[in-house]
């Protein structure tokens, strides 16, 4: 176990966009980080959560002005939005700040002056559109104009979303600015870009390290690996926006730093932000640097400030941000900077079949938590108990039911109440006295080692498991001592399972107050107890009940009146909540007559049968051959590529998958595959993607997930993939659902794969896989 007391943690979740209102899902990070900081406090470590809006760049200038709002105002705004519901989730950040403050300007410029004076800066020029009216360079999305592949007279300056297609916009035919609708001049402009090249030699040598001392997740390791293996790239780190911070440097007087370079460094500006807040409010404060660049801090360096651990809670999408560009900030200015050491990164929650749309009203959003009734406790049980961190994970209506009801109330609440209850009406709330049940502490004494040491790092949802593990092992020892008969016949068995159940409900309360902050202080507040909780501005009370009193039979005496707090959630508000939360359709013009035509297709449909499946796959699914014929990254996504595919037809065909993190372009490019070919077309980051590509997962001899694509060498592309003894020239649906296609199960089985028993045929030949012999294909 590490020495607390000569370590400091430091704490970041990954800082939200400014201009989206938080759902669950981007809820986890937060919230994750959130357990860690009030388990490191209450353990002991000396520890500082930072965290806030993300505000600067395109999005926010774009949206504030469709909303005729400053950028400014928007952000003020919305600012205000999120700290709302944060609040409500109550987590305790030592500060929420925000990257649109002085103190932002300040480090990013000073950060970028060593990253110049040191040579890690670039400057090349470039063709960029110039509007003459509004006097600058427009930035990619400021720009409309004719889609040189497809005509549509509405594509962007860096896609076209009716083909999908990506463009430079200098390649847009009849350009407009999108401010103004001026027609704008190619001119030349000069851009700057960090050298990662140069700094890459320091980071492999860091990351060597700190991935393993700091433990990184193999995927972390492997994603950045890939990155660095692959060549770091020169990356433009300045923009043509107003919105953002000014570039020190002559020449840039009408440019601001790219929103990612600034970013990260906002974790170390909120915390200078605390730092200044507190100074001009006259109260305690501290010096930033003593977390972020201790050699340069005011006060002197201590034993602790060489051992400061940052740890990093981020979404999947985010992490060569965090394992390398921002590291290579750091790195290249030459000074010590504190630098990752665990990050904790997730997948995506869904939402019941689908993703969270704010524009579509689907999901749950943190404003809705908050009006719907349930306790900030109860969701916050439901988010780690299920934290998705494998693999995405859905919230279902249904699933928040059963995890609520069975385990936070039929578990947690149940221990509590029953033994509480009893205490007060058998022994009118005086705690009976009793000795130390060794069997029982040597079970519960383990899981809390456990726990702990899961804690350290910071694996949140596996500790909970672990924790509810007690819940669970004292709701049997009740059961077993039978206090109802016992208090009769043999009180002594009463009283010290009663006696020692008050102490295991005392060492819940501590071991869960990083999880449900509410509800563990009122049943703490039962005991006569409160459970230690600080942040830097509001320090904690030292009396409370730490980390460190796990374990200790001492201290209780009587319990006062108690109520429930969680109460079960019954169908008939589960199924309000769902349809409440279903969203509208989408009501732009376009999409209307499509949402008609699928209209029909909403009420959920029960599972089909193998012979429905058979059916229905006939006559409606089409898969077909298709060769791929390029492969590229989509920049918008971090595991997409876009595909364009020969599918026989004569026109290229766009698809897009998520294999990204899986196989390289070089493993698909060239291939035969397997594709849906007559889904719904589907916009995902941006692009449109016309169809699926086939593919099965399997795990590697080190337990690494892979993935293999549908190989059907022998077939020209247009082959169409029918099940055997089906009829090839069947006519299919013109268009089907995501849902309608996964209505069918295909499967691998036995390096087979089928349909309900029946074998996929390309000229007549079986589809075979080699890796991914027993898996689901989709
Ligand atoms: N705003 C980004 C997102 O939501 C995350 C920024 S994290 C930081 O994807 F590193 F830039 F701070
Ligand atoms: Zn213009």
């Amino acid at each position: 176990m590490k020495n607390i007391k000569t370590t400091k943690r430091l704490i970041t979740s990954a800082l939200p966009y400014v201009n989206n209102i938080p759902h669950l899902g981007n809820l986890i990070q937060m919230l994750s980080a959130d357990v860690f900081a009030r388990f490191c406090r209450s353990r002991g470590y000396e520890t500082m959560y930072v965290c806030g809006t993300d505000e600067y760049g395109t999005a926010t200038e774009t949206k504030a002005l469709q909303d005729k709002k400053t950028p400014r105002e928007l952000c003020d705004y919305y600012y205000e939005i999120h700290k709302d519901i944060y609040n409500w989730f109550n987590i305790a950040f030592d500060k929420f700040g925000r990257t649109s403050n002085e103190e932002c300007t300040e480090i990013t410029q000073s950060i970028f002056n060593d990253l110049d004076k040191n040579g890690f800066i670039k400057e090349h020029t470039s063709q960029q559109l110039f509007c003459p009216k509004c006097n600058m360079f427009l930035a990619d999305r400021y720009v409309d104009g004719t889609c040189p592949k497809c005509g549509a007279d509405d594509a962007r300056g860096d896609q076209c979303d009716t083909c999908g297609t990506l463009l430079d916009p200098t390649q847009l035919i009849a350009p407009r600015c999108h401010t103004c609708g001026s027609t704008p001049e190619v001119r030349e402009t000069k851009h700057l870009y960090i050298d990662l090249p140069s700094i890459a030699p320091k980071l492999e040598e860091w990351m060597k390290e700190t991935s393993e001392k700091g433990k990184w997740a193999a995927n972390a390791i492997q994603m950045t690996k890939a990155w660095i293996r692959d060549g770091l790239n020169e990356r433009a780190i300045t923009r043509d926006l107003k919105w953002g911070i000014p570039v020190p440097k002559a020449g840039y007087e009408n440019k601001v730093f790219y929103v990612w370079f600034n970013a990260p460094i906002g974790y170390m500006s909120i915390t200078k932000q605390l730092e200044d807040e507190l100074k001009s409010s006259g109260k305690k404060s501290f010096d930033w640097k003593k977390w972020w660049l201790p050699s340069e801090a005011e006060e002197k360096f201590s034993e602790k400030d060489a051992n400061i651990e940052l740890f990093q809670f981020i979404g999947k999408d985010n992490i060569p941000f965090h394992t390398v560009v921002f590291p290579c900030s750091e790195i290249g200015t030459g000074k010590d900077y504190t630098k990752l050491y665990h990050m904790s990164s997730t997948e995506f929650l869904n939402y019941e079949s689908g993703k969270f749309s704010k524009s579509k009203g689907t999901g749950v959003f943190g404003s809705d938590a908050k009006e719907s009734g349930i306790p900030s406790d109860g969701w916050r049980f439901y988010i780690y108990y299920n934290r998705p961190e494998n693999q995405d994970y859905q919230f279902t209506w249904k699933d928040f039911q059963e995890k609520y009801n069975k385990e936070l109330i039929g578990n947690l609440g149940n221990l509590v109440n029953r033994t509480l209850l009893f205490i007060n009406k058998n022994y009118g709330g005086k705690i009976p006295e009793g000795k130390k049940d060794e069997a029982l502490w040597a079970q519960i004494e383990e899981k809390e080692k456990k726990a702990t040491e899961l804690l350290e790092w910071a694996e949140i949802k596996d500790a909970l498991h672990t924790i509810m593990e007690i819940s669970d092992i004292a709701n049997k020892a009740f059961q077993a001592a039978e206090p109802w008969k016992t208090i009769k016949t043999d009180k002594a068995v009463s009283d010290n399972i009663l006696y020692n159940l008050a102490y295991v409900i005392k060492d819940l309360m501590i071991l869960l107050e990083p999880y449900l902050p509410t509800y563990t202080q009122i049943v703490a507040g039962y005991l006569g107890k409160k459970i230690y909780s600080s942040t830097f501005a509001e320090p904690g009370d030292e009396t409370a009940l730490k980390w460190e009193d796990l374990g200790k039979l001492e201290g209780l005496d009587s319990i006062s009146e108690t109520s429930v707090y969680f109460t079960p959630l019954d169908n008939k508000s589960v199924d309000a909540f769902r349809a409440k939360f279903a969203g509208k359709q989408d009501e732009k013009p376009a999409a209307k007559k499509e949402n008609k035509k699928k209209a029909k297709k909403e009420e959920p449909k029960p599972a089909l049968s193998a012979e429905e499946q058979i059916e229905f796959f006939n006559k409606n699914i089409e898969l077909r051959v298709a060769k791929i014929i390029d492969v590229k990254p989509n920049p918008e996504g971090e595991k997409l590529y876009i595909e364009t595919l020969d599918d026989g037809s004569g026109t290229p065909r766009t698809i897009q998958s998520g294999l990204r993190m899986y196989l390289k372009e070089s493993d698909l490019l060239g291939k035969n595959v397997v594709i849906a070919a007559n889904l719904a077309p589907r916009k995902m980051r941006g692009v449109e993607s016309y169809g699926m590509l086939l593919a099965g997962d399997y795990k590697d001899k080190d337990g690494k997930d892979c993935v293999e694509v549908l190989d059907v060498s022998w077939a020209e592309p247009g082959t169409k993939v029918v099940l055997e003894g089906a009829d090839e020239n069947a006519a299919k649906k013109a268009e089907i659902t995501g849902d309608e296609f996964f209505s069918v199960a295909i499967n691998a089985v036995n390096g087979s794969v089928e349909i309900a028993g029946k074998k996929l045929l390309a000229l007549g030949k079986e589809i075979k896989t080699v890796n991914a012999v027993n898996s689901e294909i989709g």
